[in-house]
């Protein structure tokens, strides 16, 4: 049994994908790859808030319970992903006008409903998603704006007291190697662990482009957040390619998601590495990056590319 979900295992970390739940529910071929190749599985868009409570106060659990319900009967567990963010907020709240003082019972009440919801079926939150600039500064949110820095440890606080089991992460990209967003991002978590601040882990997505070379310092990176006590985990992890691919390209691709992997494998309490998606058919990159794409480790036919043989020999050798 060479799939990645059994290799991950006997290797020490969860393999998993971001779901796209519409293909999960239509597409056998799709959903099949899902049940046998992961072991751990993302909403890639049904827990984040527009999509949970699209009309202030009325909620659609319903395409996010029926993963949680796919993945408990598949032995998966779950990364719940996002409860701040400032993107694919509700209509209602960015076009709402409130005062702080009720944007922040707005939040709290959202991450405790959500997280409540879920309660004791979740293994690690993406609670605070992209709070960084790319130098070290908070981003100019909705959530910074309104409520202050404080914003991000009450998000942990009011997340673990809706779900105590539930592993808190903070998540975010262009963290890979060692830089200012990934120092400065250091510094808050260390700060805030020596608060009391319920955070338990580091989210380290993993968007990378063949472009720009992947860092090198992946691993050194990660063994400064292990040593803080944390949890880390590449959570979003593909590689684009400016099309038309080419083998040189592939090439690159494949060292890109090898360093990714071997980071996790090499950092102690490192525990999953999470593709964003893992078939081409479905990806946000395209639509996203004019003229990029070929970013997952399947084609759009489910068949495996290079990157997924490079990922099955990085665990046979972990
Ligand atoms: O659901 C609507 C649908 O009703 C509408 O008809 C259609 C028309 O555009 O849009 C649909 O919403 C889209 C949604 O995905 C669900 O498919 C949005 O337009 C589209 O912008 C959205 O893209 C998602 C993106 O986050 C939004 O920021 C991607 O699928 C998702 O892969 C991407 O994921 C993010 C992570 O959450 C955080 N890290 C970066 C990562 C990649 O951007």
């Amino acid at each position: 049994d060479q799939t990645l979900a059994t290799l991950g295992k006997r290797a020490g970390v969860r393999i998993g994908t971001a779901v796209n739940t519409d293909a999960l529910a239509d597409e056998p071929a799709y959903t099949r790859q899902v049940a046998t190749q992961f072991s751990s599985v993302t909403p890639e868009n049904v827990m984040k808030w527009d999509a949970v409570e699209p009309s202030r106060g009325s909620y659609n659990w319903k395409a996010a319970d029926q993963l949680v319900s796919f993945a408990r009967a598949h032995g998966q567990l779950v990364r719940g992903h996002t409860l701040v963010w400032h993107s694919q907020l509700p209509s209602w709240l960015t076009n709402g006008s409130f005062t702080p003082a009720q944007l922040r019972d707005i939040l709290r009440k959202h991450i405790t409903d959500e997280a409540g919801h879920f309660k004791g079926k979740i293994w690690q939150w993406d609670v605070v998603n992209e709070a960084f600039n790319d130098d070290g500064t908070l981003r100019d949110t909705i959530w910074l704006q309104q409520l202050g820095p404080g914003y991000i440890a009450d998000a942990f606080r009011w997340a673990h007291q809706a779900d105590p089991k539930a592993v808190l992460f903070i998540n975010d990209y262009n963290i890979e190697g060692v830089n200012a967003k990934s120092t400065a991002l250091y510094n808050l978590v260390k700060k805030l662990r020596g608060q009391g601040v319920p955070i338990h882990g580091v989210g380290v997505q993993g968007h990378l482009d063949v472009q720009y070379p992947a860092p090198h310092d992946i691993a050194q990176n990660l063994a400064r957040f292990d040593a803080l006590g944390v949890q880390t985990a590449i959570t979003e992890a593909d590689v684009r390619i400016p099309l038309p691919s080419d083998n040189t390209k592939v090439e690159a691709q494949n060292q890109a998601y090898s360093t990714l992997l071997q980071g996790c494998l090499l950092t102690a309490r490192c525990t999953d590495f999470t593709v964003w998606g893992f078939t081409d058919k479905y990806s946000w990159v395209p639509s996203v990056f004019t003229g990029e794409g070929d970013a997952n480790i399947m084609d759009a036919d489910y068949q495996p590319k290079s990157a997924f043989t490079v990922l099955q020999q990085d665990l046979l050798l972990a």
